[in-house]
C-alpha cells in the first residue's frame, strides 16, 4: 500500500506540502542567511526546497543530501531544470550511520538546515543532526529544524495529533512528531542551543540553533 509520505512516485502530499511550505522558509531564511557561505541540507528528498532557495542566495553554495540514493536523481533533474549553478551534486549522508558524515577537516558550514524529517525519523535523529551541527558549523553558524513539533507535550493542532497517529501506524512507534523539549536535550548534549522557536503557518516550526 502506498503511504503518504512516500518519495517516488513522489507521492502527491509530500510535493503538495513542499510547495506549501517553500515561501514561509524562505522568508525566514532571508532573515537569517549570511550574505554569501555554505550551506548542507540533510534529507533533501525531492531537492524540491534547496532547488527553490537556491536562486534567492546567489552567493551560497548550497549542497544537497540524503540517505537514499536514488533520489539524486531526481535532484539532478531539479538542479538541471532551475539552472542552479549553486546547487553541488548531491552526496550521501545517512543520518542513522556515523560513517557517512561530513567531517569538519573537508568541510565546514554556515547553515544547516533539514525539513520534514523528524516526523518521519526516530528520536535518535535529533542526536545525529545535532551532533552533525557541532561537527561542521562554523562558530558562526546555524542550524535550522523546519517541521510540525509538539512543545511541552502539547499538539499545535488536533490535526496534529491525527497525523501523528497515522504515521506511528503506518510506519513504526518510534516515528511522529518529537517534542522541541527533547530535540533541545539533545542538541544540548552536543553544545548546541536553541535560539529561535518560530511559529509558521500550517501548525508547523522553525527551530534554530547555535553554538553554545
Ligand atoms: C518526508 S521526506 C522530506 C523530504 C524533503 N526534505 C521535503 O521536505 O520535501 C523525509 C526525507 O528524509 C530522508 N531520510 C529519512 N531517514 C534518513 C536518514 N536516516 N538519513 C538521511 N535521510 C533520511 C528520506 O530519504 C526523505 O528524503
Amino acid at each position: 500500500m502506498r503511504s503518504l509520505i512516500d518519495l517516488y512516485p513522489l507521492s502527491s502530499y509530500v510535493d503538495w506540502a513542499a510547495k506549501r511550505n517553500c515561501d514561509p522558509i524562505l522568508d525566514v531564511f532571508k532573515q537569517l542567511f549570511p550574505p554569501s557561505g555554505d550551506a548542507l541540507e540533510l534529507a533533501s528528498g525531492s531537492g524540491a526546497h534547496i532547488n527553490y532557495f537556491a536562486p534567492h542566495f546567489p552567493h551560497i553554495r548550497f549542497q544537497p543530501s540524503d540517505y537514499d540514493k536514488d533520489l539524486f536523481e531526481a535532484i539532478r533533474k531539479m538542479q538541471a531544470e532551475s539552472a542552479n549553478a549553486n546547487v553541488w551534486d548531491p552526496v550521501h549522508i545517512d543520518l542513522a550511520k556515523p560513517e557517512t558524515w561530513p567531517d569538519a577537516t573537508s568541510h565546514r558550514y554556515d547553515v544547516i538546515f533539514a525539513i520534514n524529517l523528524f516526523q518521519v525519523a526516530p528520536l535518535a535523529i535529533a542526536e545525529s543532526v545535532t551532533q552533525i551541527a557541532a561537527r561542521v558549523l562554523k562558530e558562526t553558524g546555524f542550524l535550522a529544524i523546519y517541521g510540525p513539533f509538539k512543545i511541552d507535550g502539547k499538539y499545535a493542532a488536533p490535526s496534529d495529533e491525527a497525523f501523528d497517529q497515522e504515521l506511528r501506524a503506518a510506519n513504526a512507534p518510534e516515528w511522529g512528531l518529537k517534542d522541541v523539549r527533547d530535540v533541545e536535550k539533545a542538541a544540548n548534549t552536543h553544545g548546541i542551543i536553541l535560539t529561535q522557536q518560530l511559529a509558521l503557518p500550517a501548525n508547523n516550526f522553525m527551530l534554530v540553533f547555535g553554538r553554545l
